[in-house]
């Protein structure tokens, strides 16, 4: 088939690409960055050039493309640091989310796309009462720390609105990123010891391994019925039980500890509320109707194993790997 990517060298973007190209599907790639064409064209794609956010250059490039299938992989997430101001630092991607999908969407049928894929995640979206682990048709937060509002506005409006769409929508929640070029950032915050664990760090979290999330938007790049799919892996798990093993995995001090009261003060509502209250998220329905199984089935190996890049070598010298 023909895919068209928009926005294929960001962290996932660039280990779907491969993916793809790999299955036997021609791929178009976009960023809006001459000089990451060349690093589009060695990952198999054609490159093509567009800004998410101008309508006309989304129309063009995408009827250029002429694609089968559109995913929707545009956030602007690079520089986000400021979790005590959550919408302001998702601002941009929230314009993706919204004016981007708009613009995507109509370009997708013009061209006569049959499939549309969108990027949504899940985590912090949840509902943040009963229990641990969501599904899909659980409801999403009503009422979200106010820091929050906006961007979770806007992963509601691109879901319905590819969920609405007159062609097969999926939306595919992805859970935490972790792995080559998708943690770096997070990490780096563990090294110098600025994640602690708040209260009973009982917030839950659903991680996934880039690659995992990648084999899974190609599954449904190939197969998969409208509706919305958790992409996380096994184990969702509370704060306290990931960031003290995440830091003695990549050599770190163990976390600092927090009471809420404090935190509050010092990072605001929106921290102390993924670091004790959101809840995790459950990957049945995507094993059982994209066909799709996390290769890292926890984070606990993903840690460990899966960060440095050509991690298949890596997933080899996994215990659960050797053991198969
Ligand atoms: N589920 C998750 O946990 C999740 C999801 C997304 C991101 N993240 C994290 O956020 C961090 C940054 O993500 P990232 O590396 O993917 O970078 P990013 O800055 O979020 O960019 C992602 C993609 O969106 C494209 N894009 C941004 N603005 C655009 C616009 N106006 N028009 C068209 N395309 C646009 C970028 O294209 P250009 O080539 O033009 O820059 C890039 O391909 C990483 O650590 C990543 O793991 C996490």
């Amino acid at each position: 088939m023909r895919v068209f990517v928009a926005g294929a060298a960001g962290a996932i973007g660039q280990r779907l690409v491969p993916q793809l190209v790999t299955r036997g599907h021609e791929v178009v790639a976009t960023t809006r960055s001459p000089e990451k064409i060349e690093r589009l064209r060695a990952l198999g794609a054609e490159p093509a050039t567009m800004d998410g956010l101008n309508a006309s250059e989304v129309g063009e490039a995408v009827a250029r493309a002429r694609p089968d299938v559109v995913v929707h992989q545009m956030t602007a997430l690079a520089q986000m640091s400021d979790l005590r101001h959550f919408d302001r630092g998702f601002a941009l991607t929230n314009e993706l989310r919204t004016k981007g999908t708009d613009y995507l969407l109509t370009a997708a049928q013009a061209a006569g796309a049959r499939r549309f894929i969108a990027q949504s995640y899940t985590g912090w979206p949840n509902i943040r009462q009963g229990g641990a682990v969501k599904t899909e048709d659980d409801p999403l937060d009503p009422h979200p720390p106010a820091q929050q509002s906006q961007s979770l506005a806007a992963i509601r409006y691109v879901e319905q609105a590819v969920l609405e769409a007159p062609l097969t929508g999926i939306v595919l929640r992805y859970g935490s990123f972790y792995g080559p070029g998708a943690s770096e950032q997070m990490f780096e915050l563990v090294r110098k010891r600025k994640l602690p664990i708040i209260g009973s760090g009982g917030g839950i979290w659903s991680w996934i391994h880039v690659d995992d999330a990648a084999a899974a938007t190609v599954a449904a790049v190939e197969s998969g019925a409208d509706g919305v799919y958790n992409i996380v892996d096994d184990e969702p798990a509370p704060l306290a039980d990931w960031l003290p093993y995440l830091a003695e995995v990549i050599g770190a001090k163990p976390p600092r500890r927090l009471p809420v009261w404090l935190a509050r003060l010092a990072a605001g509502e929106v921290v102390v509320s993924i670091m004790t209250s959101i809840r995790g998220s459950s990957n049945a329905k995507a094993k059982r109707e994209l066909g799709w199984q996390p290769t890292w089935s926890t984070w606990r190996d993903g840690f460990r194993y899966g960060l440095a890049d050509g991690d298949a070598d890596a997933q080899s010298r996994s215990p659960e790997h050797s053991a198969a």
